[in-house]
């Protein structure tokens, strides 16, 4: 299976829905994370308009929380029950310093006995919920690999539904290559379903990945889709992407961040973000002096009119 990844502000709903629509592929969508709040207090609009149901009737999409607490994130999860999700999953990735700072995301993998405590409370706080799973999406450590074996147990010991590895510490970020080494070691160890994730941008990376590893669940992409939105397409047997297809694709997105998010800027700055990686596929080679002016595009018409030029042929 390929799963679509999460991605803070860049893969919300309307991007998520196009791609979804222009080329299907992608089995499941994980939404970027929500932060979980205690009970009383009000989630984001943003967080709440992105996993409406309403929003996501066309795709299989999976609500991510952010929380290191046991009551937030059972406030939120029975939120997201109400709403008519029955899975769950925890952000245990997240390496921004201000959420490593609160012991949330991937600084909470350093905190293993609280990790414990809090799968502990939660599941209690879900015994009347049998039919909600519990998935996780996390990296191998938050500043090294000390504690791999005392996270692998704490997995091991709860029943979670699937557990997506991304194998970086937090203090990589992005940084270097996937720890293939680290990975292997959840791969091996862990007892419930493992999904890889992690700088996968080609079809043939997907099939290293399900021969290397052949009983992963899925391979969840992000970056990947960025650069190529049609990889699940093209990996299921589907014709590669064309130049056409990507300005069909930017057209309608753009068309939607404009009648959706208020603000010229806010439309814009979304598409030079989903540009900066585009402009990556190998497509627009010798276009790149092109994509330089969209990134640096003040306004509407700035932007179409680099745009003209990337898709002269
Ligand atoms: C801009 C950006 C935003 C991200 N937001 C989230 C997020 O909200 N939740 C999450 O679990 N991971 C998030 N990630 C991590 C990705 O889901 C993924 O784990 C990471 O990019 C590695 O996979 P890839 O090489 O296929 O992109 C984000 C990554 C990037 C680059």
């Amino acid at each position: 299976m390929i799963y679509f990844a999460p991605l803070e502000d860049i893969s919300g709903y309307i991007l998520r829905n196009l791609i979804n629509s222009m080329f299907p592929g992608s089995d499941r969508y994980f939404a970027p994370f929500i932060s979980a709040v205690k009970p009383g207090m009000k989630h984001k609009k943003r967080e709440t308009e992105d996993i409406a149901p309403e929003n996501n009737d066309r795709t299989r999409l999976i609500p991510q929380i952010l929380a290191n607490d046991p009551d937030s994130f059972l406030n939120t999860t029975k939120w997201l029950i109400e709403k008519g999700y029955n899975e769950i999953n925890l952000n245990l990735g997240c390496p921004s310093r201000d959420v490593v700072a609160r012991g949330k995301g991937s600084g909470f993998l350093s905190a293993p006995e609280k990790l414990d405590s809090f799968f502990d409370e939660v599941y209690m706080g879900l015994r009347d919920h049998p039919e909600i799973k519990l998935s996780v999406k996390t990296r191998i450590g938050s500043r090294d690999k000390s504690n791999t074996g005392d996270l692998i147990r704490i997995f091991n010991r709860y029943p979670l539904s699937e557990i997506t590895v991304h194998p970086r510490l937090g203090k990589d970020f992005y940084r270097g290559k996937p720890d293939m080494v680290s990975f292997q070691r959840f791969y091996e160890e862990l007892k419930v379903p493992v999904v890889y994730n992690g700088d996968i941008l080609t079809c043939e990376d997907i099939r290293k990945t399900e021969d290397s590893y052949p009983r992963i669940k899925a391979v969840m992409i992000g970056r990947g889709f960025l650069i190529n939105p049609a990889l699940a397409r093209e990996y299921k047997g589907g014709t590669p992407l064309t130049v056409m297809e990507i300005r069909e694709f930017v057209q309608n997105l753009y068309a939607e961040y404009r009648a959706k998010l208020g603000a010229e800027k806010y439309a814009l700055d979304k598409m030079k973000e989903l540009w900066s990686w585009l402009k990556e596929n190998p497509l627009f080679t010798g276009k790149q002096r092109n994509i330089r002016a969209i990134l640096k595009a003040k306004n509407h018409a700035e932007y179409e009119s680099a745009i003209i030029q990337v898709f002269r042929p």
